[in-house]
């Protein structure tokens, strides 16, 4: 293709629907624009991190579980800012998703 491999890199991390590896059966994703942000993303993202089983550094793609069922990652925003933070399940829209409801949401996954 006559391309660079920081030229694919570039283009893989820009497009959020681009995947560097395979999503889990569950994908989740956490809104972390500022409104989410500041309504509790960055706790509500270490309690799916903690209830998935997942590590890294989620600034470098999906993190995925050793099993490839779960997936997750920050998401920019999901256009429901009054309703903070705001995660979806593969297509499942969720508000207010604190660390109870992530729990609630993880168990019914299972
Ligand atoms: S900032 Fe999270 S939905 Fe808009």
């Amino acid at each position: 293709m006559d391309c660079q491999e920081i030229q694919v890199l570039e283009l893989v991390t820009f497009y959020p629907w681009f995947r560097q590896r395979p999503y889990g059966r569950f994908h989740f994703r956490v809104c972390r624009t500022l409104p989410c942000a500041l309504g509790g993303a960055g706790k509500t993202f270490a309690a799916l991190e903690k209830l998935l089983g997942v590590k890294g550094d989620p600034h470098h793609g999906a993190l995925v579980s050793e099993d490839g069922r779960f997936s997750l990652e920050y998401a920019e925003c999901l256009a429901s800012c009054g309703t903070a933070p705001v995660i979806l399940c593969n297509d499942d829209f969720h508000e207010k998703v604190n660390e109870a409801r992530a729990t609630e949401l993880v168990a019914a996954c299972k």
